[in-house]
Parts: C-alpha cells; sequence; structure tokens
C-alpha cells in the first residue's frame, strides 16, 4: 500500500489491475453470454415495470390449489434439507410414465438436465448436433463444456428430423438435442416421425427429447414411453403446464444406466422441498392441468385471429405460445413493444428471426398485447 492510501484505495487499486486467476483455457475462451435477458433485467433497463409479459413461455393459470398448500406446508419445514433422492416424487411420476423409480431422474429445471446430460458425454471438442435457432440453453450448455455445436438449419418452421439424423451420423456426435414441440417456433411432428428418427440414428449417440411443452401439444406427439431404448433421455418440467418455473423442478426419463449416471454428476440437493410438494401435489390434480391445457389453446386461437387481421401469419403451435410471422421488421418490432412495456421475445438466429414469439397471457394480457400491436404495427411496417 503506497503512503497516505487508504485501505479501501488499495482494495479498488488491486480491483482495477484485471488479476491473473487460475481460470480453465475453456473458461477464458467462452464469451459473457446468458443465453437469456431475463425481464427483471429489461425492468432495471427500462426503469419501470413491464406492463404486459408474454415473454418467457411461462403459464399465466397459475399453480394447482392443491399445489399452493402443499408449498406453504413445506415451508414450515424449510429447515431440514430436502430429500436428494425425490422418492415419493418418482414414486408417482414412474407409474405415469410407465417406467420404474430407477428410470427418473429429478433435477432443477430441464436446463439442469441438459447441463448434466452434455456432461455426461461430450469431451472438448466433440461435435453435437442441434436445429439452428432451437432452445438457446442447450447451446449455452455444449459451449460451457467445450463442444463444438453442429447446427442442422430447419425446414420451413420445422426441426428436419432427416437432416439431424444425417448430421449425427456424418460428425459421428455423441449427442442430438430435439426439442418436440419445438422452442422457438412451436411446431411439433408426430411421434410416429420421432421414433423413424430414433430408428435412423446410430447406436453410440444419445439422444434429448426436451418435451418441456408436450401437455399442450396434440395426442399424436406424445411418444409412448420407450426407456428400453437406452439412447432416449425424455425431460419433462414443472415450469409450463404446472406453472411452476420458478420453483426450478423437472425431470428425465431415462435408461436407468443413464439416471445412474446422471446421480454420478447431479446436484443431489439441487431441488428445494418446497418444489418437490409443489410438483407431487400437481401431480394429483389433473383437473386442473387439463383446464390450463384448454385456456391456452383458446388464446392461441385468440393469437391466430389476431394475426389473420392483422395480415400476419401465425406458425402452427403445439406449446403454450405462438411464433407470429412479422418479417425483416420483426426485430424493429420487438423492440417498439418493449418501448411500450411489452415484452415478448424472437429467435435469436435467421432465418428464424423473421418471427416473434409471443406466450400465452391472460385473457387481459392478450386483450392488452393486442391492443399494442395493433397501435404499433403500422410504425414498422415499411
Ligand atoms: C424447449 C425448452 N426446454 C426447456 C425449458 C426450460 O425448462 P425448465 O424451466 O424446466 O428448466 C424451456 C423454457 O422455456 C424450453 O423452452
Amino acid at each position: 500500500m503506497s503512503e497516505g492510501a487508504t485501505p479501501d484505495a488499495a482494495c479498488n487499486l488491486e480491483r482495477s489491475m484485471d488479476p491473473v486467476l487460475p481460470f480453465t483455457p475453456l473458461i477464458r475462451s467462452l464469451p459473457a453470454v446468458v443465453p437469456f435477458v431475463p425481464p427483471e433485467a429489461l425492468e432495471r433497463r427500462n426503469g419501470r415495470p413491464l406492463a404486459v409479459r408474454v415473454g418467457a413461455n411461462e403459464s399465466a393459470f397459475g399453480i394447482s390449489p392443491l399445489a399452493r398448500e402443499a408449498m406453504r406446508g413445506a415451508v414450515e419445514q424449510i429447515s431440514w434439507y430436502n430429500d436428494p433422492e425425490a422418492h415419493e416424487l418418482r414414486l408417482t411420476l414412474a407409474p405415469l410414465h410407465g417406467v420404474a423409480m430407477e428410470e427418473v431422474c429429478v433435477a432443477a429445471g430441464i436446463d439442469e438436465l441438459l447441463g448434466l446430460m452434455v456432461r455426461l458425454s461430450v469431451e472438448p471438442g466433440d461435435p453435437v448436433v442441434s436445429s439452428r435457432g432451437s432452445y438457446p440453453t442447450f447451446n449455452f450448455h455444449v459451449a460451457g463444456f467445450g463442444g463444438r455445436l453442429c447446427p442442422v438449419p430447419y425446414r420451413g418452421d420445422y426441426t428436419d428430423l432427416e437432416a439431424l439424423a444425417a448430421e449425427v451420423k456424418k460428425t459421428g456426435a455423441p449427442l442430438v438435442y430435439l426439442a418436440n414441440p419445438d422452442n422457438p417456433m412451436g411446431t411439433f411432428h408426430p411421434a410416429a416421425s420421432v421414433r423413424d428418427f430414433l430408428g435412423q440414428l446410430p447406436p453410440d449417440c444419445l439422444v434429448i427429447l426436451d418435451e418441456a411443452y408436450v401437455e399442450f401439444a396434440p395426442a399424436q406427439v406424445h411418444l409412448p414411453v420407450e426407456t428400453l431404448d437406452p439412447r432416449l433421455v425424455r425431460m419433462r418440467t414443472f415450469s409450463k403446464a404446472h406453472g411452476m418455473a420458478g420453483a426450478r423442478i423437472g425431470y428425465a426419463v431415462a435408461h436407468r444406466q443413464v439416471v445412474a449416471a446422471l446421480d454420478k454428476i447431479r446436484n443431489h440437493f439441487a431441488v428445494n422441498r418446497v418444489a418437490q410438494a409443489g410438483a407431487l401435489a400437481s401431480l394429483g390434480d389433473p383437473g386442473f392441468l387439463a383446464g390450463v391445457v384448454r385456456q391456452v389453446e383458446e388464446g392461441r386461437r385468440e393469437y391466430a385471429a389476431l394475426a389473420g387481421e392483422l395480415g400476419l401469419r401465425a406458425v402452427p403451435s403445439g406449446t403454450n405460445f405462438v411464433a407470429l410471422e412479422i418479417g425483416p421488421q420483426a426485430r424493429r418490432l420487438l423492440e417498439v413493444l418493449l418501448e411500450n412495456d411489452v415484452f415478448v421475445r424472437m429467435p435469436g438466429m435467421a432465418p428464424l428471426d423473421r418471427c416473434i414469439r409471443v406466450t400465452v397471457g391472460t385473457p387481459q394480457e392478450r386483450r392488452d398485447f393486442a391492443q399494442v400491436l395493433r397501435r404499433v404495427l403500422p410504425q414498422v411496417r415499411p
């Protein structure tokens, strides 16, 4: 410390000197990006709250009253550690999927499971196959473990199953990602096509089938349980139809060897007891879930009608959001909507970035969104 300098000043000086910290070369090479700018950050940037939050595909329809009650009860025991085996929840989930509980892994949302799967199977430099512009958190994890992403273009509004399989064969990738229904386009493939896709893949490639939105999709999308195929890792979440995104809980249904491997590396206490209690109770309220699905279907129809009224195309959706095709002005529209305190998102990559992606909100949120869209669309149209 130089003479006369205060301890605080010395500390600031040290901070400003960019110390050389012992990060791995991989970590040093990573850009400082996050998969999504959160709506809270947008509010901080705007200096005011959002008026309409229909950008993050959260549920607008709350949680089951049974889940609320169970979660309140679980708060009373929050001083205890949670059950790291999520025993009761797995015991309940297993028969719902026609599998054994050793074939279910509970984690802090699909996002955590995606990272774990990459860590299980990808070494630095390994190719990993996904669709160009699909769910970016998967890509984030691939980058974080040093994988080499091999993105496959969509075919129109759809993930291209044949091209994904061809890319796996060409590159020898140990892991391929498919969201069905897809985010950000909302489109879906029938289960039979997914089965054909699996049939085309080599025996040594793991397949993540991300079914975050499957509750909102037609019955033909629901793949019969096939955990006998050790390559297939199906992922489900309580974040969407169950309305528990902030609780951070999801699960994988997979071959028991995959679940055992996940057990070797997962954060065993990651899923807190309030989330576990809420998820368990929500599973016991199928009527609530059916009501949410009905309301989402109604909202999708409303967005399609709005698109028709404004001369836009609504991409057919099996999710709780709708992609509206805007054209080259999509990004400008997104910005103008945000200036009007309306939060929507858009796909990050061409050619999907011709669309904006709007979550089905409450009837009031949908009316508010429609009102602002009608007003601002002429401002961005050429
Ligand atoms: C395709 C897809 N997978 C996974 C997730 C995240 O799921 P979770 O909240 O369980 O981490 C999302 C969230 O938007 C998503 O769109």
